[in-house]
Formats: structure tokens, C-alpha cells, sequence
């Protein structure tokens, strides 16, 4: 059983989940009576300076000011020296992942369905890749770096909420820091490459894959945890994106090449930008009427 944090100003409840590097409580507000999610940074990672930096300087100043309806509104932030905790305090968002949607409720999604959504999720993504904050620093748009189904949250009225900024970067002179989730990383995320819009770009057409046919474009046998990361990095590099009409028929080979597009190994051979990757879908959706 795990130990309830004791902070003030908030009745802590339960663990909703714990992640790698953090566990997220349920808890209430007592000053609002609102529900909130508080976000604490799993004690091993505190003497990681790097780590606690971007926890409290750029994932909760993020929050703060990259104000999007789809993101959720930080609430509060603290810094409790004493204990050697630090908690991020944020609204509660209802519902459950896109990935517990696809794969425990829906099995794929129809892609009169998927495609409204994904178009909200790639519009939340561009957001970020325009954001300007230039007291941070953040003068040319901030990278997510870690979007997958898992971090995606849909309410029960079916809207969407991007969460975990957890390892999100400045754009520019980013290069790959290692960190990120093996199957949606890019050829240049797993091999210290220049990262770009491009990196994010792919990581949501692996996400539009995993949608439209329930299951991930590149897998590998996660029971030999030390291959696994090597497994799927080759795949990702050297094997073609799979065919998904064999996963699911009805699929038409234009949004196959809708995805495929967004998979490319080569950056260049990409979206350049979520605007693209969005109008091509708009033109499909309105072609297909
Ligand atoms: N604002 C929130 N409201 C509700 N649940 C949340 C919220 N933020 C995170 N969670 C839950 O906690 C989990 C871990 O949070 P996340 O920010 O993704 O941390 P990690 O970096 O450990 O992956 C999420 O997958 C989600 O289930
Ligand atoms: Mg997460």
C-alpha cells in the first residue's frame, strides 16, 4: 500500500497511476472543493538535478502558460524542501486514455470517429508548436516528445486532453536525450539525432495507426525488456511502415498514405508541420463525402 502524501490545502485520496517517473493522486482542493490530480515526482528522481529541473521549470511552467483548452490548467506547484518532494497540482481530467479506449473498449476506431479526434489532438500539437514564451526562453515553439495514446485523455463527451509535458523541449537545439516511449520514437529520437516538429509528427502518425486498426505499425516481444528498445528501434529505421488493410480491410489506401507520410524515415519525406498533416486529412474527409 502506498503512502498518501499530507500537504495543505489538499486532501490527498489515492493513486491513480504511477508512471516511470512519477505517481498521479486523486485529491481535493479544500480551499475550492474542486477535484485535482496531483502529479509527484518519484522520490529516486529527485537527486536527478536534470529531472528536477524540467519537472518544476519547464513541465509546470508549461502548464501554467501554454494555456490551450486542451490542456489541463496547472492549479498549483510545490516545492517541499523539507520532505525532498516536489507535486504539481492540476485539474482533474474525467475519463480514461486513448490507449485504454482503443484497447480495452473499442478494439480500433471507425475513422468517421478517429478522424474528428485526431484532428483535435493534431490541433493541440501545433498549438505547442507555436507556442511563444519568451521570459522561458521559448522563442520558436516547444516539442512534446513523448505523444502516445497513453498520454492522450478522452472525457466522457468524447473531447480529448493532451497530458505530460513531462519531457517536452524547447524547439531548436534539441537533440535526442534518450528519454521517450520506444514504439512512437523516429529513427532521429533513438539515435541522438536533430530533433524537430518532424520527431512529434511521427509519434502522432503511429498514433493514427494505433486508432484506425487497434494495434501499433512496429511491436516487438516486450518479455525481454533488454531487446525489446533494440527490436523495435531496428524495425522503426530499416522496416516499411505495414500494410494496415491487413489489419483492418476496409481502410483505403489513400489514408494509408495519409499515415505512411507521417511515418517517414526520412524527416524530410514528413508533414512539416501538424497545419499540413491536418489539411490532408480535412481534403480526404471532404473527398470521401
Ligand atoms: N490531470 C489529470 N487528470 C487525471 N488523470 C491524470 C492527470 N494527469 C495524469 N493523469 C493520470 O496519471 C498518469 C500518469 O501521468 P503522466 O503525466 O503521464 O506521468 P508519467 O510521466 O509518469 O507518464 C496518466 O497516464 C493518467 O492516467
Ligand atoms: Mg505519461
Amino acid at each position: 500500500m502506498n503512502d498518501l502524501p499530507h500537504l495543505d490545502n489538499y486532501h490527498v485520496d489515492h493513486l491513480i497511476a504511477e508512471g516511470g517517473t512519477a505517481k498521479v493522486y486523486w485529491g481535493i482542493d479544500l480551499r475550492s472543493g474542486f477535484p485535482v490530480a496531483i502529479k509527484e515526482l518519484k522520490l529516486r528522481h529527485m537527486s536527478n538535478a536534470s529531472i528536477r529541473d524540467k519537472f518544476r521549470n519547464m513541465e509546470t511552467q508549461l502548464m501554467l502558460y501554454a494555456q490551450h483548452p486542451n490542456i489541463p490548467k496547472l492549479v498549483d506547484f510545490l516545492d517541499l524542501k523539507s520532505q525532498n518532494q516536489m507535486y504539481l497540482v492540476m485539474e482533474f481530467i474525467q475519463g480514461r486514455s486513448l490507449e485504454h479506449y482503443i484497447y480495452r473498449e473499442i478494439g480500433l476506431i471507425p475513422e468517421q470517429k478517429a478522424l474528428p479526434i485526431f484532428l483535435e489532438i493534431l490541433d493541440t500539437v501545433g498549438f505547442l508548436h507555436r507556442l511563444r514564451i519568451r521570459h522561458m526562453g521559448i522563442t520558436d515553439g516547444v516539442l512534446h516528445l513523448d505523444i502516445k495514446s497513453n498520454n492522450v485523455m478522452m472525457t466522457p463527451d468524447g473531447r480529448i486532453k493532451l497530458i505530460d509535458l513531462g519531457i517536452a523541449s524547447r524547439m531548436g537545439a534539441d537533440t535526442s536525450t534518450g528519454f521517450g516511449t520506444p514504439s512512437y520514437m523516429p529513427p532521429e529520437q533513438s539515435s541522438g539525432g536533430r530533433l524537430g516538429k518532424y520527431t512529434d509528427i511521427f509519434a502522432l502518425g503511429v498514433m493514427l495507426f494505433e486508432m484506425l486498426t487497434g494495434r501499433l505499425p512496429f511491436t516487438s516481444d516486450k518479455s525481454n525488456p533488454r531487446e525489446y528498445r533494440t527490436e523495435i528501434r531496428n524495425k522503426i529505421q530499416y522496416e516499411p511502415t505495414p500494410l494496415m488493410k491487413q489489419f483492418y480491410p476496409p481502410l483505403s489506401e489513400n489514408l494509408q498514405y495519409i499515415v505512411e507520410r507521417a511515418l517517414a524515415k526520412n524527416p524530410a519525406d514528413r508533414y512539416q508541420s501538424c497545419e499540413d498533416f491536418a489539411n490532408c486529412i480535412k481534403t480526404y474527409m471532404r473527398e470521401r463525402k
